[in-house]
């Protein structure tokens, strides 16, 4: 019997989950790891939208199949929010679909659209499904960076011209994870004008679209007149509302690839349990003081991070968004590399990070510290690193200038 499935040969082994493994096993043995490792909120979603979950799903009528594509209300919800949060006019019946999460999204709308040899140009470092939803396709990656410079322009132009078949599809995320980096919409308007000249199509994952720190909010690509000939965008309950769970997220945008999306989405499943799709239509109608004062937590948080691990002799740059610090190893132990390095921390630090190579080879030398604990449990993951670089000899900015 062949076992050697072409999918599963193109799937490595997910490098994040050797740490994951290890924390797992750390904490079944009693030890306390502070978990900074995987983008989980530990934040609650808003009550009313629990309190609507649950009022619906009492409802006998609300326990058969729902609708793939999602319920009328909460597509027309979503345009709503588009409306109001970017003044982008979408059509809830052609340019809106509910997906499970926006990473089963991003992976069906890649299962939709890609021809096994297509040329699919994406950010190195990502999010795995960024690339890994176009490698199941067939497709093969062609990597540009993630830093929205001068420099990401020209590797798009190289790539334009010396991929053979041409590109057909541009992955983008910004605010980005794992990097935190940041766009606005001149970015956007250079990117959209490129697509057009060179035919391809735009994704666009917007799952922190909530989560900023600077005073200017977030843009969405679909701002950029005439983006929605060429792009879609995603985005996500999980955050916004510390939804992970429920597995709630959209794509919006072009109506050819909302309704290839659509297609594929039609045979897989029948849409999330209609009780979630009523309290998701709650948490996006309703009030919104919860993103508000969250934005103000992750953003004290970023703080905290910041200033405590540069106390105990890590420096690392302020994040202007998401849930992440991207932070580059201490110099003293780049040697080790990432993977190492997170492992050295969770054992000897109780402190579990996600090695940046797991994000792909451009993440190499950087871990991304995901700032899902409370002020006091970062405050304690600072004070056990210090010790941990005090043992391997990394001394704190005050030993050094003493
Ligand atoms: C950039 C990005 N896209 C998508 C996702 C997945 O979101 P969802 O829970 O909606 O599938 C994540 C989750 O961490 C993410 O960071």
């Amino acid at each position: 019997m062949d076992t050697d499935f072409y999918r599963i040969k193109r799937l490595p082994p997910y490098v994040i989950a050797e740490v994951n493994a290890m924390r797992a096993a750390a904490r079944a043995a009693g030890e306390d790891i502070i978990d900074l490792g995987m983008g989980n909120p530990d934040l609650p979603p808003p009550p009313h939208v629990i309190e609507k979950l649950c009022e619906v799903a009492k409802k006998p009528d609300a326990h058969g199949y729902s609708a793939s594509k999602g319920i009328p209300g909460l597509r027309r919800a979503q345009a709503g929010y588009y409306a109001r949060r970017f003044g982008v006019e979408l059509d809830p019946e052609r340019e809106v679909v509910v997906t499970l999460g926006s990473k089963e999204g991003l992976a069906n709308l890649a299962q939709a659209i890609t021809a096994p040899g297509d040329v699919v140009l994406a950010p190195n470092p990502s999010y795995p499904i960024h690339t890994f939803g176009f490698i199941i396709a067939g497709a093969t990656i062609r990597s540009v960076p993630t830093t929205p410079d001068e420099r990401y322009f020209e590797s798009l132009e190289r790539a334009v011209k010396f991929t053979v078949p041409k590109p057909s599809v541009l992955v983008m995320g910004y605010p980005s994870n794992p990097t935190a980096e940041v766009v606005d919409l001149a970015f956007y308007e250079r990117v959209v004008a490129f697509a057009k000249e060179h035919e391809l199509w735009i994704l666009s994952d917007l799952a922190y679209s909530e989560i900023y720190f600077d005073d200017c909010p977030t843009p969405s690509i679909l701002q950029v007149p005439g983006a929605k000939d060429v792009a879609v965008e995603f985005t996500s309950m999980s955050k916004t509302y510390s939804m992970a769970g429920w597995r709630m997220g959209f794509a919006v945008g072009n109506p050819t690839l909302i309704a290839a999306l659509t297609r594929v989405k039609s045979y897989l499943d029948y849409g999330a349990f209609t009780p979630i799709q009523a309290a998701a239509v709650a948490a996006i109608n309703g009030p919104q003081d919860i993103v508000d004062a969250n934005r103000r937590l992750y953003k004290h948080r970023r703080d905290v991070l910041v200033e405590s691990f540069g106390r105990a002799g890590w420096e690392i740059p302020a994040p202007r968004a998401s849930m992440f610090a991207w932070a580059p190893l201490p110099p003293a132990l780049a040697h080790l590399g990432s993977l190492e390095f997170s492992k050295q921390l969770l054992t000897h630090a109780g402190v579990a990070v996600a090695p940046g190579v797991g994000y792909g080879e451009e993440g190499e030398g950087f871990v991304r510290i995901a700032m899902v604990e409370n002020e006091q449990r970062i405050r304690q993951a600072a004070r056990n690193v210090k010790r941990y670089l005090a043992s391997m000899g990394v001394n704190t900015p005050a030993q050094t200038s003493a």
